[in-house]
């Protein structure tokens, strides 16, 4: 795969004074807007967030705010309308997709309230076809995906097929498939709003886990206490803003 030719290109000025050329992330001046009947609907306005490695910031909002919307710009999945976003040192706004694709591939990884497994791999076999995704050949990838399912404790389900593992299981499954990406920003979407307290608290402990040890910027979008007690920040959206919390 090559890489982006833009990797040396400076950050814009507004960047460079709200976030130091460290963060994994910045999105600056972002505006989205839906048509709304006859109206404009404004969701992103102006937004600003600069995330570092291995912070973990925890946004809420109202449903409807634009929480998601924010992630798919953020993670490359959409264009804002106007606005800059730089994934590790890299502006992204003047890309083409092939070249949005090719950051997205290398720096970003994704995981969402469901799983969304692959109904005929086994957990192990959901993590190599990550590898080789990335062009990784050989018997390394099964030992580096064994290693992440072992990071995650699911070394006794790696065999297993999503339809015989808990809901709980698939979503570790679901964040060391994230983890195979050896991503610098991982974007999660409501990861706990479908489990039980107690199987919340093991998966947003598993993601912080992640994020501390391996310097992952990492934005969750969660209302429970189990993903805002690793919250280095807790922002929540409204008026198409964060502000703090
Ligand atoms: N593709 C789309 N087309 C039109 N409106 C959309 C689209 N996606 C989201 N919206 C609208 O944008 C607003 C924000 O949606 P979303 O980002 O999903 O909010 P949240 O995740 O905070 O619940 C909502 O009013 C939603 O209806
Ligand atoms: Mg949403």
């Amino acid at each position: 795969m090559t890489s982006p030719s833009t990797t040396t290109q400076p950050l814009a000025d507004h960047a460079t004074v709200d976030a130091p050329n460290s963060a994994a992330l910045v999105v600056s001046r972002a505006r989205v807007s839906y048509p709304d009947g006859p109206d404009i609907r404004v969701v992103l306005d102006d937004l600003e967030l600069s995330v570092e490695p291995g912070e973990i910031v925890v946004i809420s909002g109202e449903s409807g705010a634009g929480k998601s919307t924010l992630l798919t710009v953020a993670g490359l999945l959409r264009r804002p309308d106007e606005g800059e976003v730089t994934i590790a040192g890299i502006a992204t706004s003047e890309m083409s997709e092939r070249q949005r694709t090719a950051v997205r591939r290398e720096h970003l990884a994704f995981v969402y309230q469901s799983a969304n497994l692959l109904p005929s791999l086994t957990a192990v076999e959901q993590l190599e076809l990550v590898g080789h995704i990335r062009k990784e050949r050989g018997t390394a990838v099964r030992e580096r995906a064994l290693a992440t399912l072992a990071s995650v404790d699911l070394t006794d389900r790696a065999n297993q097929l999503p339809s015989q593992l808990s809901g709980g299981e698939r979503q570790r499954v679901g964040i060391a498939r994230a983890l195979m990406a050896s991503p610098s920003v991982l974007i999660a979407d409501e990861p706990t709003a479908s489990l039980d307290p107690e199987r919340a608290a093991i998966v947003a402990g598993l993601l912080a886990d992640a994020a501390r040890t391996h310097r992952i910027a990492t934005i969750v979008v969660a209302h429970d206490t189990a993903a805002l007690v690793h919250a280095d920040r807790h922002l929540r959206l409204e008026g198409g803003r964060l502000r703090p919390m």
